[in-house]
């Protein structure tokens, strides 16, 4: 039996919390060989939901779960953890975009990168779920010096997952016959999905549809605004799709991707012209345990734009919490 691993979840009584803590403990994103210690933060006033979950978890008498804990407080939460998800926060209602959570989310990426930096495992993998989470991310791997930025990743899988659905139902193809797609810069409606580079069976996805009006006018569109799409049809923001997302995330970095490309929000190393530390969506291909950025793929002058434009909306949030770090 392989010793388990920590993983902590913060906003463990939320409805991504919910959706995402009992496919964990069955092993669906570290293996199913792999037991895990879960280690749940959430706020004072929420810490009965969360003994309410953990009640509902031991009723499933998951082989995996070798253990867990509540707390309201990130030293506790984060200590010796090996795999950090940080979906706590406040979610936007109708008519908000997600930058306008700065404010009231921001603060608690500082408390909680400081708290992953003096007690988290040396080699923690962070996962910033809670929006905006680029910049969230950002302020917590800011908060982190003694931390590798590169073990810090905002979460611009569901956007990948959104447009790998959107094309396969536009070709009439399986998702999974789909590879090489790509999702560029902000999870925010500025986020460029790339199909110029996706095949389908072998062969192009792009000469398949043979419809830039199509890309511009409503896939780019539709990708962009789903979260929106769903909270006017939900009253609520996606959950079950983003705790699937933040599953898939963290399985393909620590398991691997096979070659298979995959979207990550990483600190920028520079490639392609996005200035470093900048965190931004990018294609990766996983391997024991690291990500690395796909690289040599030709820039044309509407994916520049593009790039720009979901780049400066970065850059402006980052101006925006300057006063945090
Ligand atoms: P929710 O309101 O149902 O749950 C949030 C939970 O976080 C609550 O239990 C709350 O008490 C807790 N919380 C708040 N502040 C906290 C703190 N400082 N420390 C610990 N816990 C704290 O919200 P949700 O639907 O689960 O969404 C959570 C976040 O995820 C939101 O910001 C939402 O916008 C974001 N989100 C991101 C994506 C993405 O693709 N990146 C997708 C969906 C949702
Ligand atoms: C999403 O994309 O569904 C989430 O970021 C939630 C939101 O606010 O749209």
């Amino acid at each position: 039996m392989k010793a388990p691993v920590r993983v902590a979840v913060t906003g463990a009584a939320g409805q991504i919390g919910y959706s995402l803590l009992f496919r964990i403990a069955s092993g669906e994103m570290l293996g199913k060989d792999q037991p895990v210690i879960l280690q749940l933060l959430d706020l004072p006033q929420a810490q009965t939901a969360v003994k309410g979950v953990m009640m509902e978890l031991e009723d499933c008498a998951f082989p995996l779960l070798a253990g867990m804990i509540a707390t309201d407080d990130p030293n506790v939460a984060f200590k010796d953890a090996q795999v950090a998800l940080l979906v706590g926060a406040r979610p936007r209602s109708k008519g908000m975009e997600r930058k306008d959570l700065l404010e009231a989310n921001g603060a608690i990426f500082t408390v909680q990168g400081k708290a992953l930096n003096d007690h988290a495992d040396r080699n923690v993998k962070v996962l910033v779920v809670g929006n905006p989470a680029n910049t969230n991310a950002y302020i917590a791997m800011k908060s982190a010096p003694d931390l590798d930025p590169k073990n810090f990743t905002a979460m611009l899988r569901l956007d990948h997952n959104r447009a790998l659905s959107q094309l396969a139902a536009k070709t009439g193809t399986a998702v999974s016959d789909i590879e090489h797609m790509l999702v560029w810069g902000n999870h925010s409606p500025t986020m460029y999905a790339d199909y110029r580079f996706a095949t389908v069976n072998g062969e192009s996805l792009k000469a398949k549809i043979n419809d830039e009006a199509w890309n511009r006018d409503v896939f780019l569109p539709t990708v962009g605004k789903r979260g929106a799409a769903i909270i006017e049809a939900r009253g609520l923001s996606s959950a079950a799709s983003a705790a699937n997302a933040a599953i898939d995330h963290i399985h393909d970095w620590v398991l691997g991707t096979n070659g298979k490309w995959v979207t990550m929000g990483i600190p920028s190393d520079g490639s392609y012209g996005i200035p470093e530390g900048v965190m931004y969506g990018f294609p990766v291909v996983c391997e024991n345990g690291e990500y690395t950025i796909v690289q040599g793929l030709e820039i044309d002058e509407f994916s520049r734009e593009r790039m720009n434009l979901t780049l400066a909306e970065l850059e402006e949030e980052r101006a925006g919490v300057a006063h945090l770090l």
